[in-house]
């Protein structure tokens, strides 16, 4: 029950419809019996200033921020975190007493996802599919926990510019093409590309690239065909659903003060991808 107590959190984002934080977020703070809600909020990009000062006079306890907004938000914050000023995004805002301060929960979300699962960073070679927002907050996370980052991208020039800005956290080397050789090198294959999103996409590696000597993990939800592929030659694979429960965690602890209930949050997010598969 909503009561003049109730702390509101929410997101921003625009569209806003499909997101599935609500139902993770609430589920939480009910189990938890905290006096919390999450409401979803469709935020305009030329309204995102407005929105941001809303929080404070509306007296949010924070916000997740969504696209098209993440990087966009960012001037109007008073405080930014190392991790989202690196990814030149924020995902997480909290208003600490006025203060408004942006995180980037996805680099928790990641590591955290793939320790659970027992893959070790520290001195492993790590080839990174991709240079966009996913892949920066990936390649954070990589070099804090002291891997070896190797980062193919289609566009080469983008990989270039993530390599300039992270090469101050850890070793970068950009690859321009994968070749049997190459991989060879690599304990770990990450995924942080677009490609397996829609059911036609080509994989983002050929498939006579992979070997059981490595771990795969796709970002996206799904599993995609990349790790269908693994799958067949014994290989470890991980899937994005643990990044989006932990960076979902991430984000209530910093509102709430508490860990957040991680299994319930695995299951009711499990449940709901049986239900609709296009999540
Ligand atoms: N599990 C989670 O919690 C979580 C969190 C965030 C994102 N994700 C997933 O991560 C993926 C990337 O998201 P993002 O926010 O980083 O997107 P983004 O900023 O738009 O970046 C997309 C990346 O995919 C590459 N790409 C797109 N189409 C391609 C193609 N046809 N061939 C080769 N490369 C292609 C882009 O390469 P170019 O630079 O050459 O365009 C770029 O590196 C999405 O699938 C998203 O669902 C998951």
């Amino acid at each position: 029950m909503i009561s003049g107590k109730t702390k509101i959190t929410g997101i921003f984002g625009d569209p806003i419809e499909h997101t599935l934080s609500p139902l993770l977020h609430n589920s939480a703070f009910r189990e938890l019996g905290l006096d919390y809600c999450y409401i979803p909020f469709l935020v305009k990009a030329e309204r995102l200033k407005e929105a941001v000062e809303a929080i404070r006079a509306l007296n949010l306890i924070g916000v997740n921020i969504t696209v098209p907004h993440k990087e966009a938000v960012i001037p109007y914050l008073d405080e930014i975190k190392e991790e989202a000023k690196y990814i030149e995004a924020v995902n997480t805002i909290l208003n600490s007493n006025g203060k408004l301060i942006g995180f980037n929960t996805d680099v928790y979300g990641f590591i955290n996802s793939i320790f659970e699962e027992g893959v070790t960073v520290k001195g492993s070679n790590i080839l990174l599919l991709g240079a966009g927002g996913a892949a920066k907050a990936v390649a954070f996370g990589i070099l804090k926990e002291g891997g070896n980052l190797f980062l193919f991208n289609r566009t080469l020039s983008k990989a270039y510019k993530l390599k300039e800005t992270f090469q101050k956290l850890g070793s970068i080397e950009i690859i321009k093409k994968i070749t049997p050789d190459i991989m060879r090198n690599f304990q770990i294959v990450v995924n942080a590309t677009s490609l397996g999103l829609r059911g036609n996409d080509p994989m983002p590696l050929e498939p006579t690239l992979l070997s059981r000597d490595h771990v795969y993990i796709d970002l996206i939800y799904n599993e995609t065909p990349l790790l269908k592929e693994a799958k067949k030659f014994g290989c470890k694979t991980i899937d994005g659903s643990g990044m989006l429960i932990w960076q979902a965690a991430k984000a209530f602890e910093i509102w709430t003060g508490k860990a957040a209930p991680l299994q319930m949050m695995k299951k009711i997010f499990k449940e709901k991808k049986t239900i609709d598969k296009n999540i």
